[in-house]
């Protein structure tokens, strides 16, 4: 499959009060992102499965959700009425680990994405990838919204993409994390097909329009 341009809204950046009327102003979007933060794996606290359940009610869009918990072995499969699912490869014992875990995932009828913080390399995982759906590449530390891109990581961004392409496989790369109109087409020349974009589309007078914004910047920089 060639290169996507998908952009995933995080409700991270949502007022929680009103998340139904801040879905409502993405109707654009192509994906919905769910953060799912437990104070432990990462150092803040955002919701968990009833909070996400409510959004999954409420929209027709695709949900992906991120979660940034420990022992996702535990809770994974209980979001397995979403679109997808993706655990952090640093919450589990090994690459083995997590391909099992994706294992039981898409059999319980989902998607199943592994991702990476920015310090940990994919080279474990370019052997697997025929057992993941998406492999999220984050872009900054996970635990917050608003931080700065960093761009060291489209090296392995540039790494996945060869290898997916290459195999000819169908896994899809995301980037999460100080996504906007400039970084969008950045990662888009690196191989990105899913953009992850909190406070550059929520908070904004017309979300919508920045959807739109960063799908033509990304569109028009796919290599
Ligand atoms: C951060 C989350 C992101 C967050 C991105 O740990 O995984 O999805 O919402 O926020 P921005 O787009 O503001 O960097
Ligand atoms: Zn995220």
């Amino acid at each position: 499959m060639s290169q996507q341009t998908l952009i995933a809204p995080s409700i991270l950046a949502a007022d929680f009060a009103d998340l139904a009327a801040n879905i409502a102003e993405v109707p654009g979007a192509d994906w919905l992102h769910i953060d799912v933060m437990d104070n432990h794996f990462v150092p803040n606290l955002s919701f968990g499965l009833p909070v996400a359940e409510a959004v999954r009610r409420r929209t027709e869009t695709f949900t992906d959700v991120h979660l940034m918990i420990e022992n996702p072995e535990r809770w994974a499969p209980e979001y397995a009425a979403f679109g997808n699912v993706t655990f952090h490869l640093e919450a589990v014992a090994d690459v083995d680990a997590a391909v099992a875990l994706a294992a039981t995932l898409r059999a319980a009828g989902t998607r199943a994405g592994i991702s990476v913080k920015p310090g940990t390399p994919v080279e474990p995982l370019l052997d697997h990838l025929a057992d993941f759906d998406l492999v999220l590449v984050m872009s900054v530390e996970p635990g917050f919204g608003g931080q700065s891109f960093m761009p060291e990581v489209l090296g392995k961004v540039r790494a996945l993409r060869t290898r997916i392409d290459a195999d000819g496989l169908n896994t899809l790369i995301e980037i999460d994390g100080g996504i906007g109109v400039e970084t969008a087409a950045e990662s888009a020349a690196a191989g990105v097909d899913v953009y992850v974009a909190g406070s550059s589309v929520f908070g904004k007078d017309d979300p919508q329009a920045q959807v739109d914004a960063i799908r033509a910047a990304a569109a028009g920089a796919v290599a």
